[in-house]
């Protein structure tokens, strides 16, 4: 997959692989710098990686280039000191090479960088990136600031923290307790995401859970929504006086949308199963006389008088609500697992084509992440990677990656067979 990486960009090259001097003379590893020949109409069938090796000479030169036209944005030696703008010193060299390369041919856009490489030989750009290759990395942030960050943001508890006021009617963990008061678990997330906004913005008249909710950022719905989706379903502890087997009946014309037995699989549509009874006979009501505006659920409502309403209540409040489909989202560390499997033991890449993400800019790690997500920086793996991650998974990784102790580009250098 990477081989054809490379090929995508049709770059039939050769990687140098340096033992620089930055990863000290001790070591029997090497750095690695991808290097030229590339394109110059010699493509051969294959296009095997030659490992080739750069010298101080090369280094120099390439320091020469990173001096004249890098060093302003990036900062002396690749260590930046702008927003935005990444480390490039002891980045992986091949990687570095590729991406020069891609901003050259517009396969990655950035104004800056196109101005910056457009008249570039390709010669200078091997150098260039040989040289930052061969640099020392810059110094994690305190990967403390970055723990207690992510501690913080941990989705499920600070969704838990902004429930606490709810538990009195809604009942401990959404098991309502309190006739009237709708239980709120064994919904899908998105629908009490929707339910709630809709209270905010006042499509839903509901003083006081507006008020309730008034005081709690989208971005904190979220969160409380998947505190109730990940809590044991039960059936609300209030009474279902009614007509059961009259109101399964009269629900078969339910099932098609809120599922069999009341148990939903589709977002839009909520779970009724073990609802409290109460609160489903008056929201029928609601939707009847209009107060509460769906137009689908007024027709359906209409011809149901005050009993059928109460059977129908009575036997969704005896059916047994399930989870619904959600899942604990990741930690940052549990996803850097599967970060890692391609960008190295703590984002310390042992391939030379594929970044090093330790100790990088946590803000240009985020940007990066969101452009991979927004398909303004194409990578097939990266858009599968980044697909579903959430706002707080970005920051999390960025800042978990900015904490990790970099290495200078060391390559395990395997036996061929
Ligand atoms: C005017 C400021 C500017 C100058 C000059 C500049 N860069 Fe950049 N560089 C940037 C910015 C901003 C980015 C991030 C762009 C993006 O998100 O794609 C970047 C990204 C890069 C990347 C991608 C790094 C990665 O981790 O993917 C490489 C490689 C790079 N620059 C090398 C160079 C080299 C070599 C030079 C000199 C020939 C240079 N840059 C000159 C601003 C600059
Ligand atoms: C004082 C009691 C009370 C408190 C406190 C309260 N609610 Fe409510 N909640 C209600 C009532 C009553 C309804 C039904 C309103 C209606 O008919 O639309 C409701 C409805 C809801 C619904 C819609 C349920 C559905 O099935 O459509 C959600 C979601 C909700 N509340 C979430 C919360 C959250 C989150 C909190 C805490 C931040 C909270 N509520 C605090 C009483 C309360
Ligand atoms: C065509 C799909 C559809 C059918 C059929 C349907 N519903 Fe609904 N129902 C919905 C949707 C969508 C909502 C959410 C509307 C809203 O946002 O207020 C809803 C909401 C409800 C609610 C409010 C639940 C809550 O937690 O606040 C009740 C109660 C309800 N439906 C009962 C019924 C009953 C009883 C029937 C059968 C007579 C029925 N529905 C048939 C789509 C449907
Ligand atoms: C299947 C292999 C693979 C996995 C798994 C993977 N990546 Fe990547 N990643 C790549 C490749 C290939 C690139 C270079 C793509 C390009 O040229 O834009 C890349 C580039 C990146 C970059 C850009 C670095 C820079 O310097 O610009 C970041 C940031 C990144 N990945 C983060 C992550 C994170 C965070 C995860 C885990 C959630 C992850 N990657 C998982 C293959 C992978």
């Amino acid at each position: 997959m990477l081989e054809q990486l490379v090929t995508k960009r049709s770059i039939r090259n050769w990687l140098l692989i340096a033992c620089t001097a930055a990863s000290g003379f001790t070591s029997t590893l090497c750095s690695t710098v991808a290097l030229s020949q590339a394109g110059q109409g010699k493509a051969t069938a294959t296009d095997d990686l030659r490992p080739v090796y750069a010298n101080a000479q090369d280094i120099a030169e390439g320091k020469r280039v990173a001096e004249a036209s890098c060093a302003a944005c990036h900062g002396a030696n690749g260590i930046s000191a702008t927003k935005g703008i990444p480390h490039l010193a002891g980045q992986r060299p091949a990687y570095l090479y590729l991406e020069l390369r891609a901003y050259q041919s517009g396969a990655r856009s950035d104004e800056s960088m196109t101005n910056a490489v457009k008249f570039l030989s390709d010669d200078a750009l091997v150098k260039a990136a040989a040289y930052y290759g061969s640099q020392d990395p810059a110094q994690p942030v305190a990967s403390s600031a970055g723990k207690s960050a992510s501690a913080k943001k941990d989705p499920v508890q600070t969704g838990k923290a902004a429930a606490a006021g709810c538990a009195g009617c809604h009942g401990d963990a959404g098991v309502s307790k309190t006739a009237g008061m709708p239980s709120l678990i064994g919904m899908d997330p998105k629908y009490l995401v929707a339910a709630m906004k809709a209270y905010k913005n006042g499509q839903r008249k509901n003083e006081m859970m507006k008020n309730f909710l008034s005081a709690i950022s989208d971005a904190e719905l979220e969160n409380v929504a998947l505190y109730y989706g990940l809590q044991k379903p039960a059936r609300a502890q209030t009474p279902a006086a009614g007509d059961q087997a009259a109101g399964k009946a009269a629900a078969g014309a339910c099932a098609g949308c809120h599922g069999e037995q009341g148990v939903s699989t589709n977002a839009a549509n909520p779970s009724l199963a073990g609802q409290d009874a109460q609160y489903l006979a008056a929201a029928l009501q609601v939707y009847k006389d209009g107060a509460r505006s769906d137009e689908t659920m007024k027709a359906l409502a209409a011809p149901l008088d005050e009993s059928a309403m109460k059977n129908i209540a009575a036997y969704y409040a005896n059916q047994q609500p399930q989870p619904p489909k959600v899942q604990k989202p990741l930690s940052a560390s549990d996803l850097a697992q599967r970060c890692d499997r391609c960008h190295g033991v703590d984002g310390n890449s042992t391939d030379p084509r594929l970044p090093a993400l330790a100790a990088q800019r946590a803000d240009y790690l985020e940007k990066v992440l969101h452009a991979y997500q927004a398909g303004a920086r194409k990578s097939t793996a990266m858009a599968a990677m980044s697909a579903a991650m959430s706002d707080a998974d970005v920051e999390n990784l960025a800042a978990y990656y900015a904490g990790k102790k970099p290495r200078a580009v060391v390559f395990v250098i395997l036996p061929g067979k």
